[in-house]
């Protein structure tokens, strides 16, 4: 990526732009109000539109376009290398719940897709999860083991379609990919001919749990919904301070045709290299569009542009054909166990629950929790709920060292630094930021193409930490929990909810 390179944004959401949907301008009243439309949120309304229930779906922005519009877009129940560590943490039923509810998820949208006729390229794959290194061979050997034994399709094999030689796979027949946004337009197209709503631009700012619970916005008008379902990636409302349990991973995708020759014909990971995953959609005749993830950082954290060549050099040394058109990046939360959280807000909560924590596999992931989320407003049984219930975040002795691992990075971040450097804000060349201290206080200053200066507070409003710039995409990130800010201090990515303060300088 050269020096003025930029992020070019997401195929998905270039090739399907999609409509507009109105912001809410009225009091509401439904049965229950989603906050969020992202895969997790506008399944959910969905699957209650479904049974009958009155919804609103409440989003800041767009619809499928923050984290789901910028996914790799899998629908596996493969997720890297977690059923080993599943197993071992959650015992052999855990395993075979999670495996289930994620199985179920894939068959459930293959079932959406063939009953509202939803055109959204889904394609039938098989999923790898490979090692190139062989003295790592066993550790995918134990996974094949424990992805079966769970109850996946999954054997060990050595011979992939990829153009290179691996160590060993997992690999797991019967998953799909898809194209998100295709799919997400037409299902919430279907919610709306349901009688569901949805409102675009609504940026939600209070939360009454009350019964019934009132839900106010920005410019001041109010839902008031039984039940209220909070489903914004990372929680705007975190009632259960679920940020301690949260890891915040930003990842970069470098995307372009492939001559059809090229296409590996499979769904493939890696937890090499701080993480390489490849998949291909349709493109045209004679070509592939290939869709290459990598390069795993916290956000506010080290050279992005950097990282992006990387991962370009890596895409295209192992597919020679690729013409790189797109790069973009997304964000994925880690919980801290390992598993989602999904299910009720806080241990009190009577009428709020919170979807969160897909690690990366919110594609299975968002549709098991639309799923669950359902069933949990409509008072049926469902036998995953005990392993995703939010409500179990005690720190357990299992979880303790990732728990303390994250925490320790956030105090790291927040007292470290403070301590950095003040760069000159003269040496500031055009299209980059920095944080400077300015009489005693730390200022967020970005220098824009014609030369001149913006500063907001580098002070992020979720909880203090001070931002950093990511100069490939031209934001302010905070490591401690990901939130994520535009040049002039716009939220871009929570938990934040409010924008970093103008300052002069
Ligand atoms: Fe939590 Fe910035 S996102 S302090």
């Amino acid at each position: 990526m050269s020096e003025k390179q930029q992020v070019s944004g997401s195929y998905w959401l270039e090739t399907a732009p999609g409509g507009r949907y109105p912001a809410l301008t009225d009091d509401l009243t439904v049965d229950v109000a989603v906050i969020g439309a992202g895969i997790a949120g506008l399944s959910t309304a969905w699957e209650l539109a479904r049974a009958g229930r009155s919804v609103a779906v409440l989003e800041a922005g767009r619809i499928a376009a923050s984290v789901t519009g910028h996914t790799t877009a899998k629908v596996t129940a493969l997720h890297s290398m977690i059923y080993d560590k599943l197993r071992r943490t959650r015992g052999e039923e855990g395993a075979r719940l999670y495996a289930r509810s994620q199985s179920e998820a894939v068959e459930h949208a293959a079932a959406v897709v063939e009953e509202l006729g939803i055109d959204c390229d889904w394609e039938p794959r098989t999923a790898y999860t490979y090692v190139c290194d062989p003295g790592r061979a066993e550790d995918v050997r134990a996974e094949a083991r424990a992805a079966r034994e769970a109850g996946l399709p999954a054997t060990f094999v050595t011979e992939t379609a990829l153009p290179f030689p691996v160590a060993g796979a997992v690999e797991v027949t019967g998953q799909a990919q898809f194209h998100p946004r295709k799919y997400l337009l037409a299902l919430a197209e279907d919610l709306v001919a349901r009688g569901g709503r949805i409102h675009e631009d609504t940026t939600v700012v209070g939360l009454d749990e009350g019964e019934p619970c009132r839900v106010s916005t920005t410019s001041g008008v109010t839902v008031t919904a039984r039940d209220v379902v909070v489903a914004t990636h990372y929680p705007v409302f975190d009632r259960a301070l679920l940020f301690t349990r949260l890891s915040p991973r930003r990842e970069l995708v470098v995307a372009g045709p492939v001559p059809a020759g090229q296409d590996p014909h499979g769904m493939y990971i890696t937890p090499d290299e701080g993480t390489r995953s490849v998949r291909t959609a349709p493109y045209d005749g004679d070509r592939r569009f290939l869709v290459v993830t990598g390069e795993h950082f916290t956000p506010g954290t080290g050279d992005t542009r950097a990282r992006f060549d990387r991962l370009t050099a890596w895409a295209t040394e192992h597919f020679p054909g690729l013409t790189v058109t797109h790069r973009w990046a997304t964000q994925d939360n880690d919980p801290t166990d390992t598993v989602p959280l999904v299910g009720p807000l806080h241990p009190g909560a009577r009428h709020t629950y919170v979807a969160t924590g897909f690690a990366g596999w919110g594609m299975s992931g968002g549709v098991m929790a639309g799923r669950l989320l359902a069933a949990q407003i409509t008072g049926e049984e469902c036998a995953w709920s005990g392993l995703y219930d939010p409500r179990r975040l005690r720190p357990q002795v299992r979880e303790a060292p990732s728990f303390l691992k994250t925490q320790a990075k956030v105090a790291g971040h927040f007292v470290g630094d403070r301590l950095r450097p003040s760069p000159p804000v003269e040496s500031l060349p055009p299209g980059e930021g920095a944080v400077v201290r300015v009489d005693g206080q730390r200022l967020a200053v970005y220098r824009d193409e014609e030369g001149s200066l913006h500063a907001v507070s580098a002070r992020c409003t979720h909880l203090g930490c001070l931002v950093a710039f990511n100069s490939a995409e031209r934001a302010w990130e905070c490591p401690c929990h990901g939130s994520r800010f535009a040049t002039d201090g716009k939220v871009v990515q929570g938990p934040a909810t409010d924008p970093l303060e103008r300052r002069d300088i």
